[in-house]
């Protein structure tokens, strides 16, 4: 059986002002009637899986239940962290519960900010990725690369797994390269974005994370094996978790298997990881503007406007990002977007 997992401990701090410390890009409507989260929930259901569990900052919890309540989603459990410790932590800790339950799920990974178009397209290539994760691999999901992006991890692929396979070998696993070594990966042709979805069985992926950072692993099973019973939430108790290095699973496992696979992800699909990634994701009116909520624009072209709580007027303006909320705006140059999180570490830190 397939058990989804939802990563939803992120903040998001490139879409400031709309995203917050208080509620992050995946519980906010950037796109449509339903929330990111609400939008993933979705669409892991269509997968023929079990209820999902998502796992999120402790204060976040009565934002994700009521979120999937509103969304009619059946969730098995909401895991409570404390704080972050990124992603290699987060997905171990389901996949011990799990055990600790004599169960083995193929476990689907998935990020709960990003933007997926045809559902029916995902569950195929899921139903893909099930076969070679049945088989003992680490599945990722390979997006074809539109440029040099340094945000990402990059996938060289080799061979079908075997004939017939729409999974590929992996033959390496670079996460977020420098600028250069991206061009390189992307001149080379058979470079793939990793999506940040993963497919793999429970035990699978403990024991190449056992093999490749043992620190996490047992950092990990002290914490799970500390966690009190708890009807509603399962808490990861603070005093033990602090304890565990902070690592992606990109870096703990992904760049060191040898058993990983990808399968080649061809729906559309954005990680909406920026402003500009809004621009590009969303529809555009005839001066290839995105206008969201009370705005209007005059003589202004390639530019994202969002007004929430006012009018937003934007005269002549080019290639810019104008995000209104009610107690805080950002305008920013379409091409700097990604700086915008220097500009929340700096309010963080009081300068
Ligand atoms: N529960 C929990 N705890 N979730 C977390 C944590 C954590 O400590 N840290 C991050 N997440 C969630 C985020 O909310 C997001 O949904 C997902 O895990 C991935 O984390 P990001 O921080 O967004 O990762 P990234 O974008 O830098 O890189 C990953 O995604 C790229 C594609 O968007 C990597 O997998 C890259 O290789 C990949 O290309
Ligand atoms: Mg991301």
């Amino acid at each position: 059986s397939i058990l989804p997992v939802l990563l939803a401990g992120g903040t998001g701090s490139r879409l400031w002002p709309l995203s917050r410390s208080l509620m992050p890009k995946q519980f906010i409507r950037l796109t449509g009637d339903q929330t990111m989260l609400q939008q993933t929930l979705q669409r892991a259901a269509g997968v023929n899986a079990q209820a999902p569990v998502v796992v999120c900052n402790e204060e976040h919890r009565f934002i994700v239940a009521e979120q999937a309540r509103q969304a009619d989603m059946a969730l098995d459990r909401i895991m409570l962290e404390p704080f972050g410790r990124n992603t290699a932590p987060a997905v171990a800790m389901v996949a011990m519960q799990q055990r600790a339950r004599n169960a083995d799920p193929l476990l689907l990974v998935l990020p709960s900010d990003h933007l997926i178009d045809d559902d029916e397209r995902f569950t195929t290539l899921i139903q893909q990725g099930a076969e070679a994760a049945a088989d003992g691999q680490l599945v990722t999901f390979g997006v074809v690369p539109t440029g040099p992006e340094t945000g990402f991890g990059y996938i060289e692929a080799g061979a079908p797994l075997s004939e017939g396979s729409n999974a590929l070998a992996v033959s390496r696993f670079v996460e977020k390269p420098d600028q250069a070594t991206a061009e390189q990966f992307l001149a080379a042709g058979n470079f793939y974005w990793n999506s940040g979805m993963f497919m793999f069985r429970a035990s699978a992926y403990l024991e190449e994370l056992r093999n490749n950072r043992p620190d996490i692993y047992e950092a990990c099973e002290r914490t799970v094996a500390a966690m009190p019973q708890d009807p509603e939430f399962d808490r990861v108790p603070a005093e033990v978790f602090e304890a565990c290095p902070d690592e992606s699973i990109d870096y703990a496992v992904m760049e060191h298997t040898q058993k990983a696979a990808v399968v080649p992800f061809d729906a559309s699909w954005s990680d909406l990881g920026s402003w500009s990634a809004l621009w590009e994701a969303e529809p555009r009116d005839e001066d290839d503007n995105v206008c969201i909520g009370d705005v209007v624009t005059h003589g202004t072209r390639n530019s994202y406007v969002r007004g929430e709580s006012r009018l937003v007027a934007a005269v002549g303006m080019e290639n810019a990002v104008i995000v209104e909320t009610a107690d805080a705006v950002l305008v920013a140059n379409r091409d700097r977007v990604q700086d915008v999180k220097k500009v929340v570490e700096a309010i963080k830190n009081g300068d």
